[in-house]
Parts: structure tokens; sequence; C-alpha cells
């Protein structure tokens, strides 16, 4: 999971990682009460997950709280590289004497982190990277041993920043090491790392990108989830424990195991290349028990999802024959009708294995309107393409 800078300025105050005072701002007028608080100039910055705000007018200079209004309303709204800005930070101004770089990030081809730091930070460090690579110096670091701070003066010194900013360079360089360890992040980036007027350092910028596999051990990250960015269906999902996963094609696929459902997806892309490039247009998996209630769930996700043209049910009976699965289809569809949901979408369903003869019958004698069986996945596939194609 990616990190807004604000997110990240929050996590680098919570290691001790020197940040300016700041506040979020989503109105023009919580900017200007932002600016008023913090007083004195201050800079408004668009809060996306992309880089390059300042380039594309998204980090922008403001006099005082009159012109971090007007220039929070200029923000607000814009398109930064397909992201549009729903949030400001509003921050005290720096007076920058010179901007460093540093970083630590997962090196998977590796095996190892890996601690990168340049006198030459910047809005052109993707610059500085390709054209001058040896002003990026790089540090691998034990993943056992962690950062000491021989090896942080030690970066500081080769990447040749000035002599008497080694000491809180190195420090700064631990704390952030500690961002990276302490909250499972797979990369944490300053940029600029700037050196102020007065003499000090701060990081003025922010990058975290968390590990989502650490997430049951952080259950402080939850709130970083952007819930307005998800999918909503994605959302009511995950609520109900599926396994729902959004594509862009137009037949609703529901299967039991993550290996079946994966090769139903192959099998209805194959199918719907004759019926003008139909293809799937979702992923659920159910799981081993395709309880009623489960189903019902499950179904009422696929079917909320606008771009689907018919659904294909394919499940494999195994610990959960298919008699339970057929009755749980069977008390699925009246569940949904019960809650007032129409099967509007014509379903498509599959059943083999564990009593698979005992499940056809009994979804043949229920004869569900709009419910069709068929007997094999090839089968089954070929229909629900048909049934979704351009023209059906
Ligand atoms: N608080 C600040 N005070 C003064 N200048 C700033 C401040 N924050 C950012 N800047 C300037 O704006 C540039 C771009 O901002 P930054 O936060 O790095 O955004 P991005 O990397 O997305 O362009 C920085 O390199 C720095 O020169
Ligand atoms: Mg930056």
């Amino acid at each position: 999971m990616d990190l807004l800078e604000h997110q990240a300025q929050e996590l680098f105050a919570k290691h001790g990682v020197p940040v300016s005072r700041n506040h979020v701002a989503t109105t023009p007028d919580e900017a200007y009460a932002a600016a008023a608080e913090i007083g004195g100039r201050v800079v408004v910055k668009a809060q996306v997950k992309t880089g390059g705000r300042g380039k594309a007018g998204g980090v922008r200079l403001a006099d005082g709280p009159d012109a971090a209004c007007e220039v929070a309303a200029a923000i607000l709204g814009m398109d930064i590289k397909g992201h549009t800005v729903h949030k400001v930070l509003v921050t005290e101004a720096s007076e920058i004497v010179d901007e460093y770089y540093a970083s630590f990030l997962l090196d998977r081809s590796n095996r190892a982190f890996l601690a990168l730091v340049s006198a030459e930070g910047g809005v052109d460090i993707e610059r500085v990277a390709a054209e001058k690579a040896d002003a990026l110096v790089r540090l691998q670091v034990d993943p056992a041993g962690g950062l000491d701070r021989d090896s942080a003066l030690r970066l500081a010194a080769d990447a040749g920043l000035p002599e008497d900013l080694h000491g809180d360079v190195a420090e700064i360089l631990l704390r952030l090491w500690d961002v990276f360890r302490k909250e499972d992040a797979t990369l944490v980036e300053i940029n600029p790392l700037a050196r102020l007027a007065d003499g000090t350092v701060r990081a003025l910028d922010g990058k975290v990108t968390l590990d989502d596999s650490a997430r049951f051990r952080q259950p402080g990250h939850s709130q970083f989830v952007d819930v307005s960015a998800t999918d909503p269906l994605e959302v009511r999902a995950a609520e109900k424990h599926l396994n729902y996963v959004k594509l862009d094609g137009e037949v609703g696929v529901i299967g039991n195991g993550a290996g079946l459902v994966m090769s139903t997806l192959d099998v209805v892309a194959y199918a719907g290349e004759q019926y003008g490039g139909v293809k799937p247009a979702n992923f659920l998996d159910i799981g081993g028990g395709a309880s009623a209630e489960v189903m019902a769930n499950g179904l009422e996700i696929i079917l909320g999802d606008p771009d689907v043209r018919s659904v294909l049910v394919n499940v494999f009976g195994g610990i959960t024959a298919c008699d339970a699965v057929a009755n749980g289809i069977v008390r699925a569809v009246e569940l949904l009708t019960s809650r007032g949901e129409t099967i509007s979408k014509p379903l498509v369903v599959r059943l083999d294995g564990n009593n698979a003869a005992e499940g056809r019958r009994i979804l043949a004698e229920a004869a569900l309107d709009g419910v069709r069986t068929e007997d094999t996945m090839d089968g089954a596939a070929r229909l629900a393409a048909e049934l979704a194609g351009k023209g059906a």
C-alpha cells in the first residue's frame, strides 16, 4: 500500500525523523485556517500517490492565509498524472539551502535491503539516477543486523554531503531505518532531505510503501487505507470475507478455490473470442464451503456489477458436495428475491465432482427462472459467453 505524503510524514514524525508542521485540508477554507494556525509563509501541496507534483504545479508557495486559500482552490480538483487531488497538505515554508536524497527499499533481486543516499536530491533525482549513477551511493543493509551508526555516517560521507552535516544526517538515516523496519515498509524515501538556512536538516517530502503482507501485525495501518479509492464492490466483498477481484469484461465468474476460478477465467476468455471478444467481468472465489448464505452474498456482489451480462457458477464438489451447493444456489436465489433483488442476469451453473448428479437434479427440479445448467466447464463457459455476447 502506497501512502500519501501526509501519512508518510506522520510515520516519520512518530519515529523522530524531523518534519515540518503541517495540516491536511480538503477545502480552501480549511487551507486558510491551516495557514493561519501555522503562521507566516506556507507551502500548499497536492496529496496524490504520484511523484513529480512540484513540476505539475501541485506544490505552491503562499504568503499567508488568503493566498493559501486561493492556491488550495487551484490545486484541489487538479489532475496530476491521472490522479485527482482531493486533499492538500498545508505546511510551513522552509528556506532551502540544498536538497539531498535518502531512501531504504526492499531489493528483491538481491534478497536484501538497500540504502540509497545522494547529495543531489530534489525534483530531478530520476535524471541523477539515470545519468550520474555514481552520485547515488548504495549500501546493502543486512536484514538481521540492521543499520548501525558507523554505516550511516559512511553513507553520508560517501554521498559527499557537507561534513558538518554528517552527524545529523546519520541520525536521520537511523530514524528512517526505524520507520522502514518497525512499520514493515518496502520503501521509505525522503526527497528532498533539505538543508535549511538555519542549519538544520529536515524531510520536506516523504514517500512510504507499506508491506500489505504484514498488515496483520500492524493494526494501526488500517487508518491509511483509502476506502474511497477502492471499488465499492471490493469493499463489500471484503466485509463479507469473499475474495472478489474486478476485471473489465462481461461475464461474472463464481467458483470454489483459486485454481478452479483462474482456469475458469481462461476458459471464458477463450470461449468469448467467438462472441465478439467477451471476457470475464470479475472473479469471486467462494472458497471451500458454498453455503446458501455465502452463495447469496457472492451472487449479490456479482450481480451488483453493472458490467456483468451473464454469470457463470463453476463449482467442483469436494467436502462440500454438489447437492449442498445446488441447495445453496436455490436458497440463494430465494434469499435474494426476498431481499427484493431481482436475478436480472442469466446464470449458468456447472456442477461436477462429489454428488454432481444429485446437484444437477436439484437445480432441474427447482427450475429457477434464468438459471441454466451445463455439464462441462467448456460448455458452461461457451453458454455464459454467448449469453453475454455483444448483441445477445
Ligand atoms: N515546505 C517546503 N518549503 C519550501 N519548499 C518546499 C517545501 N516542500 C517542498 N518544497 C519544494 O518543492 C519541491 C517539490 O516538492 P515535493 O514535496 O518534493 O514534491 P514532488 O517530489 O512530488 O515534486 C521540493 O523539491 C522543494 O524544492
Ligand atoms: Mg519530492
